[in-house]
């Protein structure tokens, strides 16, 4: 009887939950391939790994660097298994992760649920097993998995979630062969088919989008779509809005041209929701204003905050009607809760400086009657005491984050009405 109950709570509590041990909080890390696409070998690795060393970011909590596509030669040995590109890595893998590793980072490994990868080098569709031996023989245990070249249905007989399923169950089976941690799964699937309704029971992330841009619209246009999925985030499940594009103003062709103020709202928008934090420019001549935003303390605090894994969430949606759909004027007035305090972000959306308002009481997690220490985590300062309301300005497309904390009684000349509307009586 014992037995049956404990089988039965199984089943209820974790069923649909991968949450296998490892992935609690968000990874934080460099991704090869927002600023070099294919065009990267070992020694542009180590020069990036130092760079996040020298720069501090390493010790604020970066500290995997994934090699996305182009690693490989395009075929497998005679026996099946991927061969690192000896012109790009002249001296092996192992040996540069050997390398990375005493920077303090871990080389992370980027697959291919298909034929071929989606620059053309081998997916691992029906060598899972060997290419996870591979990547594990690389010191890798992170993998990002992309969708290039699938199989037709009448070969997997299987859906999205099914093929994704695969390399999951393979990565269970390699961690119980080898008696290790199973490896962190990322789908990069691009939310075709809504992974954040499924992506959890298989993986501890999933991109909810196409490829991200350094441009204001794209950072809009995924804040927009994450504030109707951010309620799918949490330890050990979340969604990846995708590498960051802070630092890449000038950059790339079309070049970048997002301003200070939108890198920032970008980065906060990341954090606070709780998304991979995950580095794609340049750092070796990056400027402190990107080494600054990528390295935000206050807010890297939150995303990686072990008590509390939910992202933030819109209360009002400001420019346009609550809980519509608008790409170009994403929700603008967010709140959530952390072990620091409640947690505010409020993003101008507007192409002019506009005056923010909102009343304390319209987040859930604000208490009524009560004033509230107010925190700036972009000035790193108290800035007073808030009772009832904060109105304050905010450049084009810029952004607050606040932390707010329980000060106290609310003043008490002020009157004792009904914050939520009606229904109170003194
Ligand atoms: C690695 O890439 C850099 C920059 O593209 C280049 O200067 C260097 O020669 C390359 N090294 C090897 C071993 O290919
Ligand atoms: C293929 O690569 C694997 C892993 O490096 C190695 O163990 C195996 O011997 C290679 N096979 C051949 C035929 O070279
Ligand atoms: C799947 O369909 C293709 C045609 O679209 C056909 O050429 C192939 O033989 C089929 N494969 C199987 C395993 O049925
Ligand atoms: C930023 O760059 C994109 C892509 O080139 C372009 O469409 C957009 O108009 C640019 N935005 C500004 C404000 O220049
Ligand atoms: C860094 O250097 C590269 C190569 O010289 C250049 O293309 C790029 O614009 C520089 N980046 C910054 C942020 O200055
Ligand atoms: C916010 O999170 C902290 C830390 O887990 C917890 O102590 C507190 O009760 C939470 N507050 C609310 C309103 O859930
Ligand atoms: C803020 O509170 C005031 C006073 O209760 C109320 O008149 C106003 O409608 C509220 N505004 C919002 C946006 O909730
Ligand atoms: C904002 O709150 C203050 C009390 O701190 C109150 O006097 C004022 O009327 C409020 N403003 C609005 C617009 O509700």
């Amino acid at each position: 009887m014992a037995i049956l109950f404990a089988c039965f709570a199984t089943l209820v509590g974790h069923s649909i939950a991968l949450n296998n041990g490892v992935g609690k909080v968000p990874p934080m890390g460099y991704d090869t391939f927002n600023a070099y696409g294919c065009d990267y070998n070992a020694s542009s690795v180590l020069a990036q790994g130092e760079a996040m060393k020298r720069t501090g970011l390493v010790d604020a909590g970066y500290n995997i660097f994934i090699l996305d596509d182009c690693y490989a030669l395009k075929e497998r040995n005679a026996t099946g298994y991927m061969v690192a590109d000896p012109k790009k890595f002249p001296n092996g893998i192992p040996a540069l992760s050997k390398q990375m590793n005493d920077l303090g980072i871990s080389l992370a490994a980027y697959g291919d649920n298909g034929y071929y990868t989606c620059a053309g080098y081998p997916g691992s569709y029906g060598h899972e097993m060997k290419d996870l031996e591979t990547w594990h023989s690389w010191g890798m245990s992170y993998l990002k998995y992309d969708n290039c070249y699938i199989p037709a249905d009448n070969i997997t007989q299987e859906n999205m979630f099914g093929r994704y399923t695969r390399m999951s169950d393979a990565i269970a089976a390699f961690a119980a062969k080898i008696h290790r941690p199973p490896f962190i799964f990322y789908l990069c699937e691009w939310g075709w088919q809504q992974p954040w309704i499924w992506g959890r029971r298989i993986s501890q992330g999933w991109r909810i989008d196409g490829d991200i841009k350094p441009y204001w619209s794209a950072i809009a246009s995924i804040i927009d779509q994450a504030s109707f999925q951010y309620w799918a985030s949490d330890f050990y499940g979340r969604n990846d809005m995708d590498i960051l594009e802070v630092g890449n103003t000038g950059q790339g062709t079309p070049p970048g041209n997002l301003t200070y103020e939108e890198s920032k709202t970008h980065f906060t928008a990341w954090a606070l929701m709780k998304s991979p934090l995950i580095i794609g420019t340049d750092l070796t001549n990056a400027t402190q204003e990107t080494i600054d935003i990528l390295g935000n303390r206050d807010l890297i605090k939150i995303n990686q905050d072990p008590h509390v894994g939910e992202s933030i969430s819109p209360f009002r949606w400001g420019v346009n009607p609550d809980y519509v759909s608008n790409p170009d004027h994403p929700a603008e007035y967010w709140s959530g809760n952390s072990s620091y305090g409640v947690v505010f972000m409020i993003i101008n959306s507007q192409n002019t400086e506009q005056t923010m308002f909102f009343n304390l009481t319209e987040s859930w997690a604000i208490r009524a009657g009560r004033q509230y220490s107010v925190y700036d985590m972009w000035t790193h300062t108290y800035e007073g005491v808030a009772v009832w309301n904060l109105t304050f300005s905010l450049p084009p497309h810029g952004v607050r984050a606040l932390l707010l904390n329980d000060a106290g009684p609310q003043p008490a000349n002020l009157d004792g009405t009904c914050a939520f509307y009606y229904q109170c009586s003194v």
